[in-house]
């Protein structure tokens, strides 16, 4: 007997349907993530491009209380840190573009993570120093971002309930003749 999520990677959702479906979760369940789904959001993260592919960014999954809860008390967001089931930061190094770096392996591997029916969530960096110091990363290196993962508290609507174009029609965004010009 499959799992759901195993069903749904089976069935295949359309990695359109799967962008324009995704939307942040925000409340977690208190279940942990299957090792083998975790592997996945790493890899691919792992496998996203980079400029001249020097891939200068690595991921630190926080397995340690002590350490997550210093992550916690740095992020924006506490709670969205001690709800989690698994937590990733999202380290760079000093030679860019890492902003767009990591921006790309960080939405690999949020959509990676829906794919499993995994919610996740950026957050931002409140105090950078100290995060340095619970994390022990190199003075030449910042954290780009903290994801954290989870599956959500409540059910999210399955991405292929709804056409691609109903996703767009219901998004909070901006609307398309702001965002996209032409000249
Ligand atoms: C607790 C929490 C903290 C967040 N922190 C950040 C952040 O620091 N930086 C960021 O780019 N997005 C952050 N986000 C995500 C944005 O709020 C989110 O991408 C945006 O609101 C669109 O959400 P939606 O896809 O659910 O519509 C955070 C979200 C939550 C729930």
């Amino acid at each position: 007997m499959r799992s759901a999520s195993a069903r749904r990677s089976l069935r295949g959702v359309d990695v359109y349907l799967a962008v324009v479906s995704k939307r942040e979760v925000r409340d977690y369940a208190p279940r942990a993530i299957e090792p083998a789904a975790e592997r996945r959001i790493l890899e691919a993260g792992r496998l996203a491009g980079s400029s001249k592919n020097r891939q200068a960014r690595r991921f630190v999954v926080v397995r340690d209380e002590s350490v997550r809860e210093a992550v916690a008390s740095c992020v924006y967001a506490a709670d969205n840190v001690r709800g989690s089931a698994l937590v990733v930061a999202i380290v760079v190094g000093p030679k860019g573009p890492t902003a767009f770096d990591a921006g790309r392996a960080a939405q690999n591997m949020m959509l990676a993570a829906s794919n499993d029916g995994i919610g996740s969530c950026p957050n931002g960096i409140a105090e950078a120093a100290r995060l340095r110091e619970a994390l022990e990363h190199g003075e030449d290196e910042q954290v780009a971002t903290v994801l954290t993962f989870g599956y959500p508290s409540k059910p999210r609507r399955d991405p292929q309930s709804l056409p691609a174009e109903e996703w767009v029609r219901r998004a909070n965004r901006r609307p398309y003749e702001e965002i996209v010009t032409e000249i």
